[in-house]
């Protein structure tokens, strides 16, 4: 007798979150008023996220800026916290804490090369507008870099080098900060509009 046994793989966690249409309304109109006063995230961008625009380097902290991105935090914290239990994480007199959530907007062709997540532990991204097109999360193989005189395997389930998220309206996805991921160029006629944010362990009161 023999049998294959699968070891070490890699977890994400995804779902959607209630009354999403009405919520993603609000946080479109949020995304349209600050980016449209955020000129240092415009100019950020224009150097570092071409064809789009992200927040990540002016308003990293629209948790606390803005009502309706306090209570998209609210309701995504039981399920970063689900997550990390589901991940054997001890997190014994310590909690989870979004640190930093930031808004993307991505129009025709732009994109977002292959990057992870340093100093934090959880991250995610919600998907606020996918119209037509949206291009998905590609999520890489965190084996690939020992991948030296691997055979060619036929592709197939869960037997490729990339795992594909769709982006949905209204859906989520989180997964450890380490996983390498990546945004290939956008093929909607209109924008598609995200939030990413991280989580790290802080210290309870
Ligand atoms: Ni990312």
């Amino acid at each position: 007798m023999a049998k294959v046994v699968g070891v070490f793989s890699t977890h994400l966690y995804q779902g959607s979150l209630p009354g999403n249409p009405a919520l993603n309304r609000a946080l479109s109109k949020d995304v349209e008023d600050f980016s449209a006063q955020d000129k240092l995230g415009q100019s950020w961008s224009e150097e570092n996220y071409r064809n789009g625009y992200t927040s990540y380097a002016s308003l990293s902290d629209m948790q606390f800026r803005s009502p309706t991105f306090a209570k998209f935090s609210d309701l995504m914290q039981p399920h970063a916290t689900k997550f990390a239990k589901s991940l054997g994480w001890e997190l014994k007199g310590c909690h989870l804490r979004m640190t930093t959530c930031w808004m993307n907007v991505m129009p025709k062709n732009s994109y977002h090369t292959l990057h992870l997540h340093p100093h934090s532990v959880i991250s995610g991204t919600y998907y606020v507008s996918t119209p037509k097109g949206s291009v998905s999360l590609k999520l890489e193989d965190p084996r690939m870099p020992m991948y030296m005189n691997a055979p060619v395997r036929t592709r197939g389930k869960n037997n490729s080098h990339y795992y594909v998220v769709q982006a949905k309206a209204g859906t989520f996805v989180l997964f450890e900060s380490w996983l390498r991921h990546e945004v290939p160029p956008n093929q909607s006629a209109s924008p598609r509009v995200s939030i990413s944010f991280n989580y790290e362990i802080e210290e309870n009161d």
